[in-house]
């Protein structure tokens, strides 16, 4: 299950960290935030490292669709009605001038990247919230189109669509701005104190150090582990399924995303809280609504995407936390990494350079409002769920009753084990306690892999850690099972 931005880019392999060495800034993290920074830290002049626990781009960067939008869907009447008019504004206009910073940067690097500009647009089927949406938009400054006809085989009222925003194959441009960059591959951070970051085999004495690794993962200070979730959704390529002009999203729940790359259709959908799988299959249904739409298509590719979700529906950019001032962060970008990613780099870049941002207080991590408070307190109750499970759940499956292809939390004489039967009949048993912070996790039959539904850290069915904020493994129990 490689995306179609793997199967196409490859990039000769960067060493691994083996020494102690010192820079003004380091990076953790090279994903587009990280790649981002490091390269908008170098042009102001600040010597930056970055570290990267696998290859760059290899995280959420390569599952993208790789849409660089200033339109998060249907975004502006409720952004003005739940932060004021000010604050939507300049979420706005960082976002634009994001998107601008990509296409100067794509031209003026000559990066071959595929990017090409397209109307983002968002559509639904209720036409007076579209009329509000176009009004809002243009409110903030956005030249919003309300348009009544779209090209998708949708049943919709219309689209609000705002011109000059891009898309683009997002490991071509990253892995291509990072050649004058100084990066470590395969060089997981162990250990962060106030300006040291350890890794296995070296470590960086840094004055600045910033977290782009999708979710920060160093607990205390900041949690946010408790201000944040974490979500799967997937994403077919389809051939056969005509050629798209603009880019799309739907309005409301279980929606679809759709935009085009080369002689494929991207359609994506089916986002569900990591650890919480649905019962079927994501990838099935999302087929079936490809069949349903473009019945002359087939899938060439298909892959899955992780978002942290934040608890006032804004990213974390800025300080990390008030007792450690030499620490940046850049996370819960939603559903909108590659245009946040930019945001991050250019907000991040004044901060470290002291100088002035107009965005720096509408993304401050550090910021609070009672309006957060509902969605803390159901954070909260996810995470006692999830501790409790592992000691009130009783597990249904047995090993003998385990279907080959299927995983479940079963018993064993030592307590409840995760146990994944190969095709071939074999058993894979894990600990099923998160390294994070302890909750149970729970089998995803769609990805093959053990998710937890607290955070969202993932595993595949051998243990190996697939997404953090766990920053190990779960380990092959030798336990027999009963
Ligand atoms: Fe936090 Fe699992 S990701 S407990």
């Amino acid at each position: 299950m490689e995306s179609i931005w793997k199967k196409t880019c490859d990039s000769e392999k960067r060493p691994a960290l083996k020494d102690h060495i010192q820079a003004e800034a380091v990076v953790i993290g090279a994903g587009m935030t990280g790649i981002l920074t490091a390269w908008q830290l170098e042009q102001a002049g600040v010597r930056t490292v970055v570290l990267e626990a696998d290859r760059i781009g290899s995280g959420q960067t390569g599952n993208t669709t790789a849409k660089i939008t200033l339109q998060h869907g249907m975004f502006c009447s409720a952004l003005i009605e739940k932060k004021g008019e000010e604050t939507a504004r300049k979420y706005v206009q960082a976002n634009q001038a994001a998107v601008e910073e990509y296409k100067r940067i794509v031209r003026e690097e000559k990066i071959d990247c595929d990017l090409t500009e397209r109307d983002a647009c968002v559509y639904s089927g209720d036409r007076e919230k579209l009329r509000r949406e176009t009004e809002a938009a243009r409110k903030l400054g956005i030249e919003a189109l309300l348009k009544e006809q779209i090209e998708l085989p949708v049943s919709c009222a219309g689209a609000v669509c705002v011109p000059g925003q891009v898309q683009f194959h997002p490991l071509k441009f990253v892995r291509a701005l990072s050649e004058c960059l100084n990066v470590y591959e395969d060089t997981r951070v162990t250990e962060v104190e106030p300006n040291l970051v350890t890794t296995a085999c070296g470590s960086v004495h840094a004055g600045k150090i910033v977290f782009a690794s999708h979710f920060p993962f160093v607990n205390f200070p900041g949690m946010y582990f408790a201000r944040m979730h974490q979500e799967r959704s997937y994403v077919i390529a389809l051939e056969h399924a005509g050629e798209l002009h603009g880019m799309y999203i739907g309005d409301g729940k279980d929606t679809l995303s759709f935009r085009q790359y080369g002689p494929y259709l991207l359609l994506g959908g089916q986002a569900h809280r990591t650890g919480e799988n649905r019962e079927g299959g994501c990838y099935d249904r999302l087929k079936e609504a490809a069949k349903q739409m473009y019945p002359e298509s087939r899938p060439a590719a298909c892959w899955s995407a992780q978002d942290c979700m934040t608890s006032d529906g804004l990213p974390f950019i800025g300080g990390y936390a008030a007792d450690c001032p030499d620490w940046y962060v850049a996370a819960g970008f939603q559903k909108w990494g590659m245009s946040f990613a930019m945001v991050s780099a250019m907000l991040l870049k004044d901060l470290i350079c002291g100088n002035e941002n107009p965005c720096a207080e509408v993304f401050a991590p550090s910021r609070f409002s009672s309006g957060e408070i509902p969605q803390l307190m159901k954070e909260g109750g996810k995470a006692v769920k999830g501790l409790t499970k592992r000691f009130f759940h009783l597990p249904a499956e047995t090993d003998a009753s385990l279907k080959r292809g299927h995983g479940a939390v079963v018993e064993t004489p030592q307590g409840k084990a995760g146990v994944y039967k190969t095709e071939e009949g074999n058993i894979c048993q894990v600990d099923i306690v998160c390294p994070h912070m302890g909750c149970e996790l729970a089998w995803n039959p769609e990805e093959r892999s053990w998710d937890c539904p607290c955070h969202g850290s993932r595993f595949d069915y051998e243990g190996n850690l697939l997404d953090g904020p766990a920053q190990e493994g779960i380990w092959q129990k030798s336990t027999d099972i009963s």
